[in-house]
């Protein structure tokens, strides 16, 4: 689950999350929709801690983050094994493939050997049906 209390973030004067509390239990799927430049991408940057909110307190899972206080390392990566982001522009690894883009973190993150890591990306692409595209650079690929 994830919940998030209170959290707040400016950028300079620009106030662009005001004190936002919501609660998404385990399994449910929320869409947040918003004009541009509403916060929607500052906010999931947030609950990954990519942006430090201002004050906040946010729950993922079992970890529970102050986000007023110092965020001990251990937690940040604890807190980034346990979310992942599709990002608005991609940040693909323009020179690797599909599969090798989503084995890296496999590897730098959750501590899969290389082998392992390519083949449980295999599996994921499986998944969503883009075997044949494991294989071609992010260049070569569409959008969706
Ligand atoms: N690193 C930053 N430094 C300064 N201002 C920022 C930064 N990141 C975002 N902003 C500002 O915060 C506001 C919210 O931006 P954000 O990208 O979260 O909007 P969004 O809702 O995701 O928009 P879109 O629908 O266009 O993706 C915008 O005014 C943006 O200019
Ligand atoms: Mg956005």
């Amino acid at each position: 689950m994830i919940k998030v209390s209170g959290l707040s973030k400016s950028f300079g004067k620009q106030a662009v999350l005001q004190q936002i509390s919501f609660e998404v239990p385990r399994g449910d799927v929320l869409a947040l929709i918003g004009p541009s430049g509403a916060g929607k991408s500052t906010l999931l940057r947030c609950l990954n801690l990519l942006e430090t909110p201002d004050t906040g307190l946010l729950r993922v899972g079992d970890l529970n983050i102050d986000c007023s206080q110092r965020v001990p390392g251990k937690t940040l990566q604890q807190l980034r094994q346990a979310t992942a982001m599709v990002f608005q522009n991609y940040n693909l690894f323009k020179n690797k493939t599909a599969l090798d883009n989503i084995a890296l973190p496999l590897i730098s993150a959750k501590g899969f050997s290389r082998s392992e890591a390519r083949e449980r990306a295999f599996q994921l692409l499986e998944r969503v049906d883009l075997t044949k595209q494991a294989s071609q650079y992010p260049a070569t690929l569409s959008g969706g």
